[in-house]
């Protein structure tokens, strides 16, 4: 089957977002936010995390795996750090809230850091550490997943995709802002390759015997049935450092879940009807705490242009530095739209069907 691309409008699709989110009772503020951090990821060419992954929040809800409502609850709480327990509501919603109570906190007291249990899916971690950098902060957002890497040494599936996001202003219009995942590439970016009908690059995933798969399609269904497991960041073994990736996804485990008392790796429900239970952890730091905003501004970049200014390895066009690849692409697709495959397409008709929202007309 050919996987044909048509580019929809960006406004269209985030109200379709919005819209999708009310039929499935999430409040309109709370689905506005929701729709804001997946229109963000496709804005800037995320695609993985933003309506190409509508129809799982749509599922979710469905099956009892997250509610729509959300319930916001601080049960711990000092001037420079909270506890929240999100009582298996909308992750955006839930993370939105955390980062704003974090940044609250730094604005008076210079550091604000909000630990979150029972969560489900946030989307793309930079979309909150951009919520402290808009506010002239330094942001950062961790949270854990369903186990789909395996440790070093390892071929059981233990940790999840587990992201880093880190963002910090620049005296650039673009903000420096490193969102990762802390294995060699996310799960997200499988599911994209498998509505592309495309294998795995060699390298990505391992089977029970330790051997690289490339079968797209066999993989995602492996994950989850512990058959399949994604490598950490650096690969396989120690040779390329793949115990550093397996380090800091496990850091961003302890981050998700030890402060809050959350679940774990095998204890994070996969399916089944049960509440998924996903942990985050978000920290701002307010700079002029420590120095004057101005000047921050002027070394970060200095740090950056000195980086991309350096010598270039043969053949390489262009040095990047982290979120500028992000930034340039929203202007892209604010001009061009948003891609949406024949796969996708067909997510989007069924939710349009089932909801009855007949007054979008997509050009397939
Ligand atoms: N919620 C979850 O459970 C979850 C899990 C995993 C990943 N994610 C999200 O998925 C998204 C993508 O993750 P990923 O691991 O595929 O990211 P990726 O491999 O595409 O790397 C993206 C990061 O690398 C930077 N970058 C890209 N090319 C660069 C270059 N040549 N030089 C310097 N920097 C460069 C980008 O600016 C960005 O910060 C992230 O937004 C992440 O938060 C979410």
């Amino acid at each position: 089957m050919s996987v044909d691309v048509v580019y929809v409008g960006v406004d269209t699709l985030q109200k379709f977002m919005v819209d999708v989110f009310v039929g499935c009772g999430v409040p309109r503020a709370d689905a506005e936010v929701c729709a804001d951090v997946l229109i963000t990821s496709d804005l800037r060419g995320i695609e993985s995390h933003g309506i190409g992954r509508l129809k799982m929040y749509y599922d979710g809800i469905k099956k009892g795996l997250h509610k729509p409502v959300t319930e916001f609850e601080v049960i711990r709480e000092t001037p420079t750090t909270a506890v929240v327990d999100g009582h298996n509501g909308m992750g955006h919603v839930i993370g939105v809230r955390s980062m704003q109570m974090a940044i609250e906190k730094a604005r008076t007291f210079g550091m604000g850091s909000v630990a979150v249990r029972n969560s489900s899916h946030y989307g793309i971690a930079g979309y909150y550490a951009l919520m402290a950098v808009k506010a002239g902060m330094i942001g950062m957002s961790f949270t854990n997943a369903r186990p789909s890497v395996a440790p070093t040494f390892g071929v059981r599936p233990m940790l999840g995709t587990n992201p880093i996001a880190f963002g910090a202003p620049t005296d650039e219009e673009c903000p420096f802002v490193y969102d990762a995942a802390t294995s060699i590439t996310q799960r997200g970016k499988i599911e994209v390759l498998e509505r592309e009908e495309k294998p795995i690059p060699e390298g990505w995933v391992i089977d029970q015997n330790g051997k690289f798969t490339t079968d797209t399609k066999a993989a995602l269904e492996g994950f989850p049935k512990d058959e399949n497991a994604l490598l950490p960041l650096g690969g396989l073994g120690e040779l390329l450092g793949g115990h550093k990736g397996y380090g800091l996804g496990t850091m961003v485990e302890i981050f998700s879940a030890s402060l809050s008392h959350n679940a774990f790796m095998h204890d994070l429900p996969g399916g089944g009807g049960l509440p998924v239970k996903i942990g985050h952890f978000f920290l701002a730091i307010n700079i002029e705490h420590f120095c004057p905003l101005d000047e921050f501004k002027a070394t970060t970049g200095a740090i950056l242009r000195e980086l991309r200014q350096s010598k270039k390895a043969p053949g390489a066009t262009r040095i990047y530095t982290a979120g500028e690849k992000e930034y340039e692409m929203e202007k892209l697709v604010r001009a061009q739209g948003i891609p949406v495959n024949t796969n996708l397409q067909k997510d989007i008709k069924v939710m349009q069907t089932e909801l009855g929202l007949t007054r979008y007309h997509f050009p397939f």
